[in-house]
C-alpha cells in the first residue's frame, strides 16, 4: 500500500524478545525527516501483541511528539478482543497532543464478525478525510447502505455478547498455546490480544520430514518448508512468518471451532514428533 502511494516502506522490528512489540528507540531511529507516517496495529494481527499500559504506549507516542513532522495511522481492529483484564489504548488516548496527526482506522469484520459486510472507517483530520472520501468516490464509490446500516446496529448494539465471546477466545488461545508449547520443536508465548497465536519453529529447522510422507527425506530450511509440510502431511494450513517479515515462525488463526483447534494441534503434534534428525538450533 506504501508503494502504491508512492512512499518507502520501513520495516521496524518487533522482535519476540519483546513479546513482539515496537520499542521506542527503534521507532526513534526508523524516523527520518523524510518520515510521513507511522502505521501502527495494535493487538496484532499476526502476533497478538498488544501494548498494555499506558507507560508502555507513552514511550512510542514520546517519541512520535519529538517528530512534529510524522502522522500516526492506528489500526485498532482488534481493540474489543483483549484478554487477562488487558485495558485497551489507542495513541491519542494517552498522548491527546497526537490528536491533529491521528488517522484510527476500524471495522466492523473482527469484534462483530461481519468480515462480508466489507466496512472499515476512520476518524481524523477533517481535511485528510475528505481527501480519502474524494479518492473514495472516484475508485470503490462507497461500501453499500445495507452494510452501513448494519454496521451503525452493531457499533450502536447491545455490546455485552463481547465479554462472552472474549471468555470463549481466551480458552481457545489457551488450548491452543498449550497444545503447540507440547509440540516437539516448537514454543509459543501467550500474546495478549487478537485471534492469532505466533509461535517458533526454530526447533523444528534442520529436522527431516519422514519418508512416509508426501515429501519424504526433505530437509526443513524454513518456515515456509514447515508450513508445507504440515499442509502435505496432516492438511493443516498455517501462514509462515516470512510473509509477515518475522522468521521462524508461523501464524494461527483461533477464531474457529474448539473442536477443529484440538484436532489441528494434535495433527501438529503428530506431525513434529513425526520429524527425523536433529534441528539447526539444537
Ligand atoms: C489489523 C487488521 N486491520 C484491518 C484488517 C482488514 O479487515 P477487513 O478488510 O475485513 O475490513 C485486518 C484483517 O485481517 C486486520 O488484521
Amino acid at each position: 500500500m506504501t508503494l502504491l502511494a508512492e512512499g518507502t516502506p520501513v520495516i521496524v522490528d518487533c522482535p519476540e524478545s519483546n513479546d513482539f512489540k515496537l520499542r521506542a528507540e527503534d521507532l526513534d531511529a526508523a524516523i527520518t525527516p523524510k518520515t510521513k507516517w507511522l502505521i501502527f496495529n495494535s493487538p496484532s494481527n499476526p502476533t497478538g501483541g498488544a501494548y498494555s499500559s499506558h507507560d508502555e504506549l507513552k514511550a512510542l507516542t514520546d517519541v512520535l511528539l519529538k517528530h512534529s513532522h510524522v502522522y500516526v495511522m492506528t489500526d485498532d481492529m482488534y481493540e474489543h478482543l483483549v484478554y487477562d483484564g488487558f485495558e485497551y489504548v489507542t495513541p491519542a488516548q494517552v498522548e491527546p497532543r497526537l490528536y491533529d496527526r491521528t488517522l484510527t482506522v476500524n471495522g466492523v469484520s473482527k469484534a462483530y464478525a461481519m468480515t462480508g459486510w466489507r466496512i472499515g472507517y476512520a476518524g481524523g483530520p477533517k481535511d485528510l478525510i475528505k481527501a480519502m472520501a474524494k479518492v473514495q468516490s472516484q475508485s470503490t464509490s462507497n461500501p453499500c447502505s445495507i452494510s452501513q446500516a448494519a454496521a451503525v446496529e452493531a457499533l450502536n448494539g447491545d455490546q455485552s455478547f463481547l465479554q462472552e465471546r472474549n471468555a470463549v477466545f481466551k480458552q481457545r488461545r489457551n488450548l491452543v498455546v498449550d497444545m503447540l508449547n507440547e509440540a516437539e520443536g516448537i514454543s509459543c508465548i501467550t500474546p495478549e490480544g487478537a485471534f492469532y497465536v505466533y509461535p517458533s519453529c526454530a526447533g523444528c529447522i534442520g529436522k527431516t520430514t519422514p519418508p512416509n510422507s508426501p515429501n519424504g527425506g526433505k530437509v526443513i530450511e524454513s518456515d515456509e518448508d514447515f508450513v508445507t509440510y504440515l499442509l502435505e502431511s496432516e492438511g493443516v494450513a498455517c501462514v509462515h512468518g516470512e510473509a509477515f517479515g518475522l522468521s521462524p515462525h508461523f501464524r494461527i488463526s483461533y477464531a474457529t471451532s474448539t473442536e477443529a483447534l484440538t484436532e489441528a494441534c494434535k495433527r501438529i503434534q503428530r506431525a513434529c514428533a513425526a520429524l527425523q534428525g536433529e534441528a539447526k538450533a539444537a
